[in-house]
């Protein structure tokens, strides 16, 4: 099978490129290295079913892609998170709308494509019941990053002549060669390891959490899926026992760590979201069930960071989406 990764060497990415590369599947990653990732040092740089294309989807070289060479294209790539799209919205809607949607255009006029686009559970924004949305709950996607993606999401729906399959995301959690901190999970276990105050807004809000390792997972099923199950489906990508409030990932962190850590707990921040998820189709549809849990990726991330001792030196920008360089 040969697979094209869009968005390949970013946190998601470079997790999803090994597994597949590990299950002898060809790949082709394409990135533009937008936060100055440092490709060259991936442990599977060297694979030889492994090929890395630097382009950006902004640009032109896009259209001149042999697209039909693919069975699956994962559309992964863009400005990913509130806190980036914020800062950046006119990029924002450059990439993460007109850039993909050309994207898709040029791959939709090979007849026999598959686009699979990773989406996320951020569109269902805030839900004040107690109840866990499925696919066809109402989206309510509250900020830049979230709104794009209902927009993508509704055009791939819309057009009859677009094989795609929607993959809405929980948030993320688990170690990856690209690695990301500003991810709740491994956020709050680096901090509270590191004794870092932490300041946590609205910890009685809920959210769906999943290890990238088991994204990786439900991308290859999809992708080996036989095309009319799971065309022009949507799929909530997680499990139901992975729910928590960030109140829980704290407690399951102090017990980890086994400290009692002073934590500042506070109402009303700039991030409303509020939602619990029902995974019962992934589950029963394709038969997927995650294989981590929380408490896997946070005793990962509190190994990690206790064998890097020098992490708190560390950029910033290394370890997250906080800023773009100019020239890119
Ligand atoms: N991480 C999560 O918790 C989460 C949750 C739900 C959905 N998702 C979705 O998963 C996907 C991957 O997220 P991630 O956490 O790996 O983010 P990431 O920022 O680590 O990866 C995005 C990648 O896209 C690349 N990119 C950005 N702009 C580009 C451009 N113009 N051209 C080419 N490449 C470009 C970046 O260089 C980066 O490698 C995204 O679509 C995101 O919306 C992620």
């Amino acid at each position: 099978m040969n697979i094209l990764v869009v968005g390949g060497e970013g946190y998601i990415g470079s997790v999803l490129v090994k597994y597949l590369l590990d299950h002898k599947i060809n790949v082709t990653s394409i990135d533009s290295l937008i936060y100055n990732q440092k490709q060259n040092i991936k442990t599977y740089v060297s694979d030889k079913n492994y090929k890395f294309l630097n382009i950006d989807i902004r640009s032109k070289e896009i259209s001149n892609i042999d697209f039909s060479i693919y069975d699956k294209i994962i559309l992964l790539a863009g400005l990913v998170g509130d806190p980036i799209t914020k800062k950046y919205p006119h990029l924002s809607n450059i990439i993460n709308e007109d850039s993909i949607i050309n994207l898709i255009k040029s791959i939709k006029k090979y007849k026999e494509h598959h686009i699979i686009f990773i989406s996320t559970c951020s569109n269902y924004g805030l839900i004040n019941e107690d109840i866990y949305a499925s696919e066809k709950h109402v989206l309510n996607p509250l900020s830049l990053y979230a709104k794009s993606k209902v927009k993508i999401e509704n055009y791939l729906l819309n057009n009859p002549n677009i094989n795609s399959t929607i993959l809405r995301f929980a948030t993320a959690f688990g170690l990856s060669e690209r690695m990301r901190f500003d991810l709740t999970l491994n956020e709050f276990t680096k901090d509270l390891y590191l004794d870092t105050e932490l300041v946590v807004y609205d910890p009685d809000t809920w959210r769906p959490y999943c290890h990238v390792m088991d994204f990786a997972r439900l991308i290859l099923l999809v992708s080996k899926s036989p095309i009319d199950v799971v065309n022009k489906e949507v799929y909530n990508a997680g499990s139901d026992s992975n729910n928590y409030t960030k109140r829980d990932v704290i407690n399951a962190i102090q017990k980890q760590l086994n400290k009692n850590i002073n934590i500042k707990f506070l109402e009303k921040g700039n991030d409303p979201r509020n939602y619990k998820v029902d995974f019962n189709k992934v589950k029963t549809k394709l038969g997927f069930n995650t294989s981590f849990t929380l408490i896997d990726g946070i005793n990962e991330i509190i190994n990690y960071v206790e064998n890097k001792k020098d992490i708190a030196n560390f950029t910033e920008n290394k370890f997250g989406n906080y800023f773009i360089d100019n020239d890119k």
